[in-house]
């Protein structure tokens, strides 16, 4: 048993990341492991299985390398405790994936709000769609991961992976650590609730990659001048009153969340700043400044790290991860008498 904590994630690198994916993960992540990876392990993976369910833009090599980029650019401090890996080059994922499936139900799968959405309305949807949560579950459960930084939208696959978890361990013994419940998880990465930043123009909805319209999304190699207008244009309502309300102003909501990530300032903070004032165009130049500073500094360090850099960090990493993943996966083949 793997018994220094683990804190985990991993982010698909379908296409260029966005704002979203950047507060709502990526600058969570390198806050924990910068506060904690004297005392946890640190896991940062590309789910490259993951990627190949759907389109790509660019080329997966050039995009996993940029985002473990990402990580460096946006403060990650290495040391022996920081893994960089990549899925496919631990085959423990894929072989847990089979045996989770044979735990999982197709009614379970069925709900998954991602498959409904990324399936709706589409003929010859891919299985791998289907499956794609019980394969983030075994990325999670071989590591004994407690901690998993994530935006909100995938808190669902969070609690399955808690399901499948405590189902095996039921029937084959406990060998398997549960991931935190949600609200848990929150609460370590010091948040209420779980993040979500919200399209731009249309803040019903979670900012997106896959939204066509360039105003609605922030991506992180915008140009600072840019971000700071999509901001500034950003859709508000007729309350003309600012408070965090997140059903009546989800625009306004949504700057107050982005200002609190960005400055790493608590929320509730933000919110006492702001609560009341009623110059909406004020809370913009000020969310605007912030994202603008934020991407000229992450932009500048990104140029400066190299390839090799990322290629070194994920031989260590690979090899660390190789061996803890296989031996949780020799637990559970015994388990199985497989082995
Ligand atoms: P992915 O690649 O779709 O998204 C990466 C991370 O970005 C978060 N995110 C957001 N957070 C806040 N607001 C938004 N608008 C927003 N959009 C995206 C996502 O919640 C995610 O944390 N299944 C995962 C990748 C994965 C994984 C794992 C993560 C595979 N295995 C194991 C953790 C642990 C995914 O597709 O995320």
């Amino acid at each position: 048993m793997n018994k220094t904590p683990t804190i985990l994630t991993g982010l698909r690198v379908n296409s260029e990341i966005t704002l979203g994916n950047f507060l709502g993960a990526l600058l969570p992540m390198v806050r924990l492991a910068n506060a904690h990876s004297q005392t946890s392990h640190i896991n940062i993976f590309v789910p490259d299985l993951h990627s190949i369910i759907s389109e790509i833009d660019g080329e997966l090599q050039q995009n996993l390398f940029t985002s473990l980029k990402y990580f460096l650019a946006a403060g990650l401090k290495v040391n022996n405790h920081v893994h960089f890996y990549r899925q496919s080059y631990v085959p423990a994922h894929s072989e847990l994936n089979w045996i989770l499936n044979c735990t999982a139900t197709m009614g379970e799968l069925n709900r998954m709000t991602q498959y409904k959405d990324k399936s709706e309305g589409k003929d010859g949807v891919n299985v791998g769609i289907f499956d794609y949560p019980v394969l983030m579950a075994a990325d999670i459960l071989l590591y004994d991961a407690e901690y998993i930084p994530v935006g909100e939208d995938q808190f669902q696959h969070l609690e399955l992976t808690r399901r499948l978890a405590t189902r095996f361990n039921y029937k084959y013994g406990e060998i398997f650590v549960l991931p935190k419940e949600p609200k848990d998880q929150a609460k370590f990465m010091n948040v209420e609730n779980g993040i979500r930043i919200r399209d731009l123009q249309n803040p019903e909805k979670k900012m997106s990659k896959s939204t066509h319209a360039a105003n609605s999304k922030i991506m992180i190699s915008d140009d600072p001048a840019a971000a700071r207008k999509k901001i500034m244009s950003a859709t508000t309502d007729s309350v003309g009153k600012i408070s965090f309300d997140t059903f009546n102003q989800p625009g306004i909501s949504n700057l107050l969340q982005i200002e609190s990530l960005v400055t790493d300032t608590p929320l509730q903070d933000v919110i006492s700043t702001w609560s009341g004032e009623t110059h909406y165009g004020d809370l913009k130049q000020k969310v605007g400044e912030s994202v603008a500073t934020l991407l000229t500094d992450f932009q500048r360090k990104l140029t400066a790290i190299s390839d090799q850099e990322i290629l070194d960090l994920l031989t260590e990493g690979e090899k660390y991860a190789n061996q803890v993943a296989n031996s949780k996966l020799l637990q559970v083949q015994k388990a199985l008498h497989l082995r």
